[in-house]
């Protein structure tokens, strides 16, 4: 059992195969080293060097001895200029090469995937105050080739997952930034962080594309996510596709999530977490710590002892068979741990109870936006130099403000992000001064 990662030697994809293997997974790596690097790759990870629009090197991929089983599709164009400029190339790699994997992976019978999509998908959403999060039901309408091709791209993931019974997910990131080590930064000046780094290198200031926008400070605002907490996303969106797969629940049913609470309300009445935890506490001790720790209103300490009793989160069952629990024992614990997540969800105040059917997309940013300024002000902090600006006209097609509800990601996935922007300004900066070629 192994998971094909396509574009897995790239800035983001480097990271997701690390974390991969950290957590057990076998992984194959399907690229053509147009923007990824070889040496990024751990020496036991096979390398397919070839393109996703070519269908034998796809072929050979999937047909991997490790024996793949899911496929995590990171190969893609991602330069939204660039895409303006050159539409047809980004439909034929992000589309057409979309497609070429999917057709393949039907022919070879793979069918649990995780799809990069993007906060691009949005567009510039209409809502009430621009600085509202975006939920993934806000309506998409990209507003460039890029942004088109990752909403089609989905679209082409949700249709063969509903018409083949697949498990996928679609990931859309919103501004990735930093690095999880010093060898994996992002070796391409085309995002605010390293274009400012890129800049004080060529001994030029900095520029801020306009302060006039209806934001707190003038900049626009935007959901800077560490490309570590996008890559445990990736690996939690992994554990959810594989639990799903094997019919384990993965969100239980509204009707659950309320009896669930209401016996955890009952229980706490009479004695804080009582009754709930002595109910299983004789077959099952770790899940009843669970359970009292739920009814007294502590998350963290739920899912970490749900984690501990089914080796797995508590959205995301691990299978019987696959190293997980078995028995009647392993009944017990799923049936507590599908209360428990549903319970969980509800603590942390998420309304809404998503169930990975066939596909779901889901929003991986940290909630939270930072404007231009912010940025620049940590920039400061991280490189020790207080470097002016220049604050220049507005670049076209930006929207003042792009924030992400991350609530999907944690109701579904177990997901929250832990790094905050100086980390990722340290991380980048850190980076920066050992990227290849400098
Ligand atoms: C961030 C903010 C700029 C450079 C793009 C794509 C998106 C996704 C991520 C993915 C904006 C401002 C920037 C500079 C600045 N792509 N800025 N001075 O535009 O939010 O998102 O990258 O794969 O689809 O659209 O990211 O990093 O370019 O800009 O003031 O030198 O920084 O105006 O407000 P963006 P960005």
């Amino acid at each position: 059992m192994a998971w094909l990662i396509t574009g897995g030697a790239g800035y983001i994809g480097a990271h997701v195969v690390r974390d991969m293997l950290a957590a057990g997974r076998e992984v194959v790596v399907l690229d053509d080293l147009s923007t990824g690097r070889a040496d990024r790759l751990p020496a036991r990870v096979p390398l397919i060097k070839g393109s996703i629009t070519n269908r034998r090197a796809v072929r050979r991929a999937l047909q991997h001895e490790s024996g793949v089983t899911g496929v995590m599709h990171f190969a893609a164009r991602k330069q939204v200029g660039e895409s303006v400029q050159r539409p047809l190339h980004y439909w034929g790699e992000n589309v057409g090469g979309l497609q070429v994997v999917l057709e393949e992976m039907v022919e070879a019978g793979v069918d649990q995937m995780v799809f990069s999509s993007s906060a691009a998908v949005y567009g510039q959403p209409d809502l009430p105050d621009p600085l509202d999060r975006i939920t993934e039901t806000t309506p998409c309408a990209p507003i460039n080739p890029y942004g088109a091709t990752k909403l089609a791209g989905e679209w082409m993931v949700a249709a063969t997952a509903a018409a083949h019974g697949w498990k996928a997910l679609s990931l859309r990131y919103f501004n990735v930034a930093g690095a999880g080590s010093p060898d994996l930064g992002d070796p391409a000046a085309l995002n605010l962080i390293p274009m400012v780094l890129a800049a004080l290198d060529a001994g030029r200031r900095p520029l801020v594309f306009g302060d006039d926008y209806d934001t707190p400070d003038g900049s626009c605002v935007r959901d800077y996510i560490h490309v570590a907490d996008l890559s445990a996303a990736h690996v939690a969106a992994a554990r959810v596709v594989e639990a799903a797969h094997a019919g384990a629940v993965v969100r239980s049913p509204q009707e659950k999530l309320q009896q669930a609470a209401a016996r955890a309300e009952q229980a706490a009445t009479r004695l804080p977490g009582g009754a709930l935890a002595v109910e299983v506490a004789n077959q099952v001790p770790a899940a009843a710590e669970a359970a009292a720790a739920l009814a007294m209103g502590r998350v963290p300490p739920a899912v970490r002892a749900v984690e501990r009793a089914t080796g797995a989160l508590p959205w995301a069952l691990r299978p019987s068979g696959a190293g997980g629990v078995t028995g009647q024992a392993g009944e017990i614990v799923a049936e507590v741990a599908s209360q428990l997540g549903s319970l969980a969800a509800k603590v942390v105040g998420v309304e809404e109870a998503p169930r990975l059917v066939d596909h779901l997309a889901v929003n991986v940013g940290t909630g939270r936006g930072s404007s231009v300024f912010e940025v620049i002000e940590a920039l400061r902090a991280s490189v020790g130099d207080d470097f002016a600006v220049d604050i220049v006209e507005r670049r076209a097609g930006d929207p003042p403000a792009l924030v992400a509800a991350a609530d999907r990601a944690l109701a579904l996935l177990g997901w929250r992000a832990k790094h905050g922007l100086r980390d990722m300004t340290d991380s980048a900066w850190a980076a920066w001064q050992v990227r290849p070629g400098r």
